[in-house]
């Protein structure tokens, strides 16, 4: 699967989006060494703090269901936005506990722009937990 097919899932989940509020629907898909693809999308509650993002779902949702890190080979994010999607900086920090440092972050837009990066260019110098005791 290249990465304008895995774009394409997220933005299918982002057509699932609760986004009574914002409107601004968000979608996610990782994809899986197996071939397998799990996706996300932002859930919204009117005590706004409790909205959850797109790349959460997708993330807990996947290791709620056994998938490990090392299964995980790609994961694109994508919004009906001007420029491809920049990620909420929790979210950010949600990835790089999660997936491995060399997996392809595909940031795009439904306009079909697409970016990669490496999660360490969108979150240097990360809270890792290790001097949690
Ligand atoms: N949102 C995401 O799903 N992912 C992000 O990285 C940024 C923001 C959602 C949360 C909320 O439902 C809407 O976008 C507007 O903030």
């Amino acid at each position: 699967m290249d990465k304008k097919e895995l774009v394409n899932e997220a933005i299918k989940a982002s057509e699932f989006a609760h986004v009574p509020y914002s409107n601004f629907h968000v979608g996610a898909a990782m994809l899986l060494k197996d071939g397998r693809i799990f996706t996300g999308a932002n859930m919204e509650s009117s005590s706004y703090g409790l909205t959850i993002c797109a790349e959460r779902n997708c993330i807990f949702g996947a290791y709620a269901r056994g998938v490990k890190k090392g299964d995980i080979i790609a994961f694109a994010v994508v919004a009906d936005t001007s420029t491809p999607v920049s990620p909420c900086g929790a979210c950010r920090q949600i990835i790089a506990e999660y997936l491995n440092k060399d997996v392809p972050i595909y940031l795009a837009n439904f306009k079909g722009e697409i970016v990669e990066y490496k999660i360490e260019e969108l979150i240097p110098y990360y809270f890792d937990g290790s001097e949690l005791k």
